[in-house]
């Protein structure tokens, strides 16, 4: 009998405090920053993000979103035997937020480790999860992308901190005998590193280099919209379907432009596309999942559909994963 992995339950957190774009405006303004409603939404598709208050960090949102996904899975924590937290915004340099994770859910001994591939650290993080299961290393897993993107947001710069939120989605992934994941396709391309980075660390207790988010948004632009299409076809053709079979597009929610671009591509209507970057901005490794579980709960997602997931972001990284649910 072949072993496959399902997801068996979503869950999804968001920081309560919302800034619509008229709120950060007025925010930013205070900073002699301007900015309007009307460009961030013409040019992303962003209506409002979520904030975290100060003293939250990633893990407490990944706890929120990972409670509901284990109650929706019908286990409890102490069935997990294996954590991964996709984030580019650990609560410490070290241990892992996986770790810290693990110790708020009172689930104590199974492996626990982060996975940093921003933006596509939750399909890197699903497909590293699928591969330890069909192994027999791991048989229900803990899948979470949690982050707090407004700590490294420059607000000076008015480019980039109006794009993105805090935020965490999280997924149960489990053996089974029936497919689950069908396929996985992961990139990346180390050339690009400088067009979106944090570019800082600490040394000898000082900052080193600057440690807030630099990007290149028309070079990442471009890029994204080429290899999410890329990654797209190579997963279906590992899976041996075609556009056609795909149920619901699951893209990263970080451009509304990105994503009608990759669908138009794929030849799918945009109702077949998950959004909720309006409502999130770009919350990077945690937008995949939040957008899953959204899909889910509000009934637009059914058990048994198809669905395509997609992310891509800093490194440059990328990658599709293809799943029965
Ligand atoms: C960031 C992004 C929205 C910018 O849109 P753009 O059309 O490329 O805009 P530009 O950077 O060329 O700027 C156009 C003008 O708007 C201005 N502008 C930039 N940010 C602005 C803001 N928040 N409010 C008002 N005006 C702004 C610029 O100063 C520029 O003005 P100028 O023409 O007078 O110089 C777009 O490049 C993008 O979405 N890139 C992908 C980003 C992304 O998805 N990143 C995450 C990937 S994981």
């Amino acid at each position: 009998m072949r072993r496959y992995s399902r997801i068996t339950g979503t869950g999804s957190y968001l920081p309560p405090r919302r800034l619509s774009n008229e709120d950060l405006a007025a925010e930013l303004a205070q900073r002699g920053i301007e900015t309007s409603d009307e460009w961030i939404v013409g040019r992303t598709g962003i209506h409002a993000r979520h904030f975290a208050a100060p003293d939250v960090a990633s893990s407490d949102l990944a706890l929120e979103a990972s409670k509901k996904a284990i109650e929706a899975a019908g286990c409890t924590p102490q069935d997990i035997d294996l954590i991964i937290v996709a984030t580019s915004t650990p609560d410490m340099i070290f241990p892992s937020t996986a770790c810290i994770l693990q110790d708020k859910l009172g689930a104590h001994g199974c492996p626990a480790f982060d996975v940093q591939a921003v933006c596509s650290g939750f399909v890197y993080a699903l497909t590293v999860a699928d591969a330890m299961i069909k192994t027999g290393a791991a048989s229900r897993a803990l899948v979470v992308g949690a982050e707090v993107f407004s700590r490294i947001l420059d607000f000076s710069d008015r480019t980039t901190c109006v794009l993105f939120g805090d935020g965490a989605g999280a997924v149960v992934l489990q053996a089974s005998e029936q497919p689950g994941i069908l396929a996985a396709d992961l990139h990346a391309d180390g050339k690009h590193v400088g067009i979106l980075c944090v570019p800082g660390n600490v040394s000898g207790g000082n900052v080193l280099g600057d440690p807030l988010l630099k990007m290149d948004g028309q070079a990442v632009f471009k890029l994204a919209v080429g290899v999410l299409e890329k990654a797209a076809r190579a997963t279906l053709d590992k899976a041996g379907l075609t556009d056609a079979d795909i149920d619901w597009l699951i893209p990263h929610q970080a451009n509304i432009r990105i994503m009608q671009s990759t669908a138009k591509k794929l030849k799918l209507p945009m109702e077949k596309v998950i959004v909720t970057v309006g409502e999130h901005g770009n919350t990077s490794a945690a937008s995949i999942p939040l957008a899953l579980d959204h899909g889910v709960r509000s009934g637009q997602i059914q058990p048994g559909q198809t669905l395509l997931l997609e992310g891509v972001g800093g490194g440059f990284t990328w990658g599709a994963v293809l799943l029965k649910l």
